[in-house]
């Protein structure tokens, strides 16, 4: 575990975020009408329809974009997207899913926050709508995948802690508590069940058909008993926005505890591999996209820490920021490009039960909390999307 790395200095943090609004033009023409793959194929973007859970990341890189920038290209192609997400929820896309938070915060949140899009406002109530349907009063919790109520899929993992902030919003917006209860629901049975005692997280809790917990497990960390290191990133930001809008103690440490677990299994540049169980030495692949989103919730966390402490996050989001900016990020604007480099989407063990994607490739929501961590840097009174 290595505290040597420079923090990242607010003029190159600039200057990083620059970069990647340079990334975001050039790929504008590319992916305005179509939507951008989960990950890429050797660091360029397939396209792809608006049908999975991660076409929200790149519409928030633009919005990150026109935020910066206020110009008029970012803004225009924001809104296009904003049709297709209105397409999709209308027509019920491939929304068999938790994942609403992650498609619907970044793209549509963001326009009605930035915008006043009122067809983006209606288009992320009714998604968080359809969202509470998959709670489950025995159990108190919003199923991850499949059909609402299939006996296979009785189960929530570590990345819904992001959608939840969907649903905080749409109780602010539309004054029905209902949403935000929900979310405490979700949060409180995935704080009992998820985090293992030492601040680790499983991926996946599976639960009985009474409601009664039954057994942690994985699909994409390397077994049941690792520490795959996106869901640990996940636990970390996503219980510091709940604190966000909540303000319940207990959220607040449990991000204490599962960002200590995190620190202590980095490797030197402060970048986990996929899965923490690897350290410095192994020839695995990193996930950079896990830094990313634990800068996120660093910078998150600093808001209500004692001086101390805030300053200890800042340093730490601003190292790894840091080690991002240098050996990760893309090196210069590349059409098709993302902005990070060496994420893992999926890798397959004899342990899990993921098909092989995206190995050491960019990753759409890499590069959109990279971009998200840099404007937090140079913007600190930065509006959430979340
Ligand atoms: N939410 C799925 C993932 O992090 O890969």
């Amino acid at each position: 575990m290595a505290r040597n790395l420079t923090p990242i200095t607010d003029k190159e943090a600039a200057a990083a975020l620059q970069k990647t609004i340079a990334q975001v033009e050039i790929n504008l023409p590319l992916y305005t009408h179509q939507c951008q793959n989960n990950s890429s194929v050797n660091n360029i973007y397939p396209t792809c329809a608006n049908n999975k859970w991660t076409t929200g990341f790149w519409p928030g890189e633009i919005w990150l974009a026109f935020e910066r920038t206020g110009r008029p290209c970012f803004e225009a192609a924001g809104q296009t997207l904003v049709e297709s997400f209105v397409d999709r929820i209308e027509n019920r896309i491939e929304i068999d899913t938790h994942d609403l938070g992650f498609m619907y915060s970044p793209s549509c949140v963001a326009a009605y926050k930035l915008t006043g899009n009122e067809r983006a406002k209606a288009a992320a109530l009714k998604a968080a709508d359809h969202l509470i349907t998959r709670f489950h009063e025995k159990g108190q919790f919003l199923q991850a995948w499949g059909k609402t109520g299939d006996a296979e899929y009785r189960l929530f993992i570590i990345d819904c802690l992001l959608n939840l902030p969907l649903l905080y919003w749409a109780s602010e917006v539309t004054g029905d508590a209902n949403y935000a209860k929900i979310a405490q629901s979700h949060i409180t049975t995935c704080l009992k069940n998820s985090f293992r005692a030492d601040g680790s997280v499983h991926h996946t809790f599976f639960m009985h058909p009474d409601g009664t917990p039954s057994h942690g497990a994985t699909c994409q960390g390397y077994s049941d008993d690792s520490f795959w290191a996106r869901g640990q990133a996940w636990g970390i930001y996503g219980s510091i926005l709940s604190y966000r809008y909540t303000k319940e103690e207990k959220y607040q440490k449990t991000f204490e505890t599962a960002l200590r677990f995190y620190l202590s299994h980095l490797p030197e540049d402060m970048v986990p591999f996929w899965d923490m169980l690897f350290t410095d030495g192994s020839d695995e692949p990193r996930d950079s996209s896990s830094a990313a989103i634990v800068a996120c919730g660093l910078l998150e966390a600093k808001k209500y820490a004692t001086p101390e402490k805030a300053a200890e996050y800042e340093t730490l989001a601003r190292q790894m920021l840091q080690s991002l900016s240098k050996n990760y990020a893309v090196p210069a604007p590349v059409p098709g490009a993302g902005q990070l480099l060496h994420g893992t989407y999926n890798k397959h063990t004899l342990y899990n039960t993921c098909v092989s994607e995206g190995i050491d490739e960019c990753t759409s929501w890499g590069d959109y909390y990279y971009m998200e961590a840099l404007t937090r840097l140079v913007n600190p009174a930065w509006n959430l999307y979340w």
